[in-house]
């Protein structure tokens, strides 16, 4: 980022606000809002799943859990595009959320509550709203801006931020994220004073070390802002291009599409319009971000928030990205991979379960088709999905499909019922703190504990002696509890199967799973002994190599 001359010396700002949501039961996570210059590729699906598995699994906490999404459809990048397809922007970014971007919301089954598009008018006129409360406190300001600008980061670069271009770009200064040249800019703009915020930062920071999250990611931006901050150019002369919103007490120029974009997550729950609802969900309990994303989101936004007195989010976290060849999958650099590429094959939960527990929540990875195809016949399709019908199939042939009532546990059955409890434990811990991958291994420790039983309990063995029917009741007890446990558990992060799965273990008689409570998931026996299972159809399917690759 880089800033400008400023032609007023400010007053300190004092800032005394901390960073806590006072509806202690109120879950509010938001996604960044996508570009409509293109289709989403599975890098942007990632950032919606993991949303999404912690949407899901707040509201199985029994909190009043909101997940926000949408799309950012104004600025230079957006612009270009249409005018390169011959539409105006309006008709562009019409047609892609409605062709692509809200279609990947069922691709890979989110349940969103709200989307919102910075062209919509709740957003448009609150945005303004912002703008002049900002202006007429004094924390906007007329100066000139010279420097450089990457159109696809829609940002302003310095020096640092820039690398020695290769091949055709031999000899210029790229992006460093999309290896292409910036363009210079020199213009008289509206300017943020950001520079003023750079104590209040730190000391909020400070005030609330969970506020960025990971810790790598907190320690690079506290060093950036420790480097100085300098203040913001938030507005484009319309004589450059005219896709945004106006500024409100100038209408010859138009909002930094930034800005404008940053303020999609107080915009649509209410603010400006709908207090009680805004208050109500406002501050976010955790905005999940890209790293390449993170400084928008931990330094502008909340300094933002501060200068218009409300209170920041409670956490940005900035997740890793998937990377081809080494770098960020892009689709400017053809390494896109659309989602459905993988749902069409292996379906939705295997895209939400291989990206949320192959890849560790915070850091980069890299997609194969070899290691999802190769989890996939592990863990889902091997792992749970055989447990699953193999306990159900015998539970049929040896009990007529009604549950048996369990005989006094031994030690081995206290192992699982244990095992049981450690993962609601285990994995509720690690879902409050964004990592999603331990919590779906704590899972796991349940899905391998009671295949092992079965392998050691034989219960084809049991069923060979009449003498052994208690026991043989007991095991399939064990083992069709076990599946409640995992079917609550895995519910926000595989929802097609883990539905299947209940309504054939449960007969409709424990309730919907969606409402079945985390917090008493470990608590052993609540499967009735007497529920009749139906016939579990293959939860993971067989996927021939050939298809895969
Ligand atoms: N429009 C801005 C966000 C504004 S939020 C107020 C933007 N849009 S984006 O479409 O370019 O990116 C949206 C999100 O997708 C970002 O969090 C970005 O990190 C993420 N990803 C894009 N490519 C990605 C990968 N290859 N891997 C993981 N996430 C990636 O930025």
């Amino acid at each position: 980022m880089i800033f400008i001359s400023r032609s007023l010396i400010p007053e300190p700002v004092k800032i005394e606000l901390m960073s806590t949501n006072s509806n202690g039961a109120s879950f509010y996570v938001t996604t960044p809002i996508f570009y409509v210059n293109d289709a989403p590729h599975i890098g942007h699906a990632y950032t919606e799943a993991a949303a999404d598995v912690l949407a899901r699994w707040h509201r199985q906490r029994g909190e009043d859990s909101f997940l926000l999404t949408g799309t950012d459809e104004h600025g230079e990048k957006v612009l270009r595009t249409a005018a390169a397809n011959k539409v105006s922007p309006k008709d562009w970014t019409d047609k892609l959320v409605h062709d692509a971007w809200l279609p990947l919301l069922e691709t890979i089954d989110i349940d969103n509550q709200d989307f919102i598009r910075t062209t919509e008018e709740r957003h448009e006129v609150n945005v303004q709203k912002f703008m002049q409360k900002l202006y007429d406190s004094g924390f906007i300001y007329q100066g000139s801006f010279k420097g450089a600008y990457c159109v696809g980061c829609e940002e302003y670069k310095n020096k640092a931020d820039l690398v020695d271009g290769t091949g055709e770009f031999e000899g210029q200064d790229v992006c460093a994220i999309h290896s292409k040249p910036v363009e210079q800019l020199e213009e008289n703009n509206y300017f943020f004073k950001l520079s003023e915020f750079e104590q209040p930062l730190l000391d909020f920071y400070e005030q609330n070390p969970n506020f960025i999250q990971p810790e790598s990611a907190k320690n690079e931006v506290v060093s950036f802002v420790r480097r100085g901050l300098e203040d913001l150019s938030i507005s484009r002369s319309k004589e450059k291009f005219d896709w945004g919103i106006d500024i409100p007490w100038d209408d010859s120029h138009i909002t930094y599409v930034w800005f404008d974009a940053l303020l999609n997550y107080i915009t649509a729950i209410g603010y400006g319009q709908d207090e009680a609802e805004f208050e109500k969900r406002w501050p976010a309990t955790v905005q999940i971000v890209g790293k390449d994303i993170l400084r928008f989101h931990a330094v502008i936004w909340p300094a933002m928030l501060m200068a218009a007195e409300i209170k920041p989010p409670q956490q940005i976290f900035g997740h890793g990205w998937l990377l081809v060849g080494g770098e960020k999958m892009s689709k400017s650099k053809l390494t896109g991979i659309a989602p459905n590429q993988i749902t069409d094959i292996f379906g939705s939960d295997a895209f939400r379960y291989y990206f949320m527990s192959a890849i560790a929540f915070g850091s980069d990875g890299s997609f194969s088709w070899e290691d999802l195809s190769a989890r996939y016949q592990a863990e889902l399709a091997n792992g749970f999905g055989n447990l699953a019908s193999r306990s159900l199939a015998m539970v049929r042939k040896y009990f007529d499909g009604v549950i048996p009532t369990p005989s006094d546990y031994t030690e081995i059955d206290k192992q699982v019922i244990k095992v049981a409890l450690d993962a609601v434990t285990n994995s509720d811990r690690a879902m409050d703190e964004v990592a999603i991958h331990e919590a779906i291994n704590s899972v796991w420790t349940l899905v391998d504990e009671l295949n092992g039983y079965i392998t050691s309990q034989e219960p084809w063995v049991l069923a060979k002696d009449e003498a052994n029917r208690a026991r043989l009741e007991t095991v399939l007890y064990v083992c069709s509890e076990g599946l409640r446990v995992l079917s609550v558990l895995l519910a926000p992060v595989i929802p097609k199967a883990t539905a299947k799965l209940w309504a054939a273990l449960t007969e409709g008689k424990l309730g919907e799973l969606a409402v079945q409570p985390l917090s008493e998931a470990g608590n052993w026996g609540q499967l009735l002994p007497g529920i009749t299972v139906s016939e579990l159809e293959v939860l993971f399917p067989r996927i021939e190599a050939e298809t895969a690759s």
